[in-house]
């Protein structure tokens, strides 16, 4: 058994994290705080850096400087394969999903499990439909991906990130692709998830309506920093000029 410290109220905090690739900055000083038992959405244009936000939050990608808090332990200089024991604590749903093709969706599911359980073919097989049933695809356990709908497959995104009983989840554009009624369903999916499953995430997204069906904190990242974080009723509210303009369609970035 891992040696597991509870859940404290703030399990994920990012502290003036900053992160170039070449000399093109991305991350300019960014800092938030996810509370557990709370949303929070985290907004911007294409190529604002959101993706890369929520991956240097797992640990997937390292900072050039700031802190990165993980269930109350600094991970922005940690070894690899100290990781992990944190980051099965953490589940990802990635940006379009990332299947692996070749597996079925049964596969797709039980991978985190083989990865990082000894568990018994019996007890992968009880996880896997658990967390399939969970998300409303009981039955597909031999498809291939290629074989499902856009929707579905982000479900099988979200039943692989629900299988390690995680205390948090990252979704990475839950919604990108999918028509507004499959999106409407993911947003309702997320808001079920909240009633036992895990009721703490980060959600990053550029879409605006659906946002406002979920979070509970939202943040706008622009230009490399927070440019305003609050309810969304506060950031309907906000005299910030780049909030105002992304909120009306106007922010653009690239
Ligand atoms: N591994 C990498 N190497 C070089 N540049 C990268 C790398 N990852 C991201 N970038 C650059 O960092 C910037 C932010 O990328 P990121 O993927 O985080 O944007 P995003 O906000 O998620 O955009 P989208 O809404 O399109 O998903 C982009 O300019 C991107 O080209
Ligand atoms: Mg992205």
């Amino acid at each position: 058994m891992d040696p597991v410290t509870p859940a404290p109220e703030i399990p994920v905090e990012l502290r003036e994290v900053r992160k170039s690739f070449g000399d093109k900055p991305v991350l300019q000083g960014v800092s938030l705080a996810l509370r557990k038992g709370t949303t929070l959405a985290v907004m911007g244009g294409s190529g604002a850096g959101k993706t890369v936000l929520l991956r240097i939050t797992d640990g997937l990608i390292r900072p050039d400087a700031g802190q990165v808090t993980l269930f109350g332990t600094h991970i922005e200089r940690m070894r690899e394969e100290a990781m992990l024991p944190l980051r099965k604590r953490a589940g990802f749903v990635f940006q379009g999903a990332a299947l692996f093709d070749s597996l079925s969706v049964f596969e797709n599911v039980a991978f985190p499990l083989r990865e990082h359980t000894s568990m018994s073919l019996g007890e992968i097989t009880d996880r896997v439909h658990r967390s399939l049933s969970v998300v409303g695809l009981p039955g597909v356990d031999d498809l291939l991906p290629a074989e499902l709908s856009g929707g579905m497959r982000k479900r099988v995104g979200i039943a692989r990130a629900l299988v390690l009983e995680p205390e948090v989840i990252f979704f990475d554009e839950p919604t990108a692709g999918l028509d507004p009624t499959n999106a409407r369903l993911v947003a309702e999916l997320m808001a079920s998830l909240r009633e036992g499953v895990c009721d703490t995430a980060i959600v990053v997204t550029h879409d605006i309506e659906f946002a406002n069906m979920i979070a509970d904190q939202m943040a706008i990242l622009h230009q490399g920093r927070i440019a305003d974080i609050g309810t969304p009723a506060e950031m309907r509210a906000s005299s910030n000029p780049d909030v105002r303009r992304f909120l009306a369609g106007e922010l653009r970035e690239e």
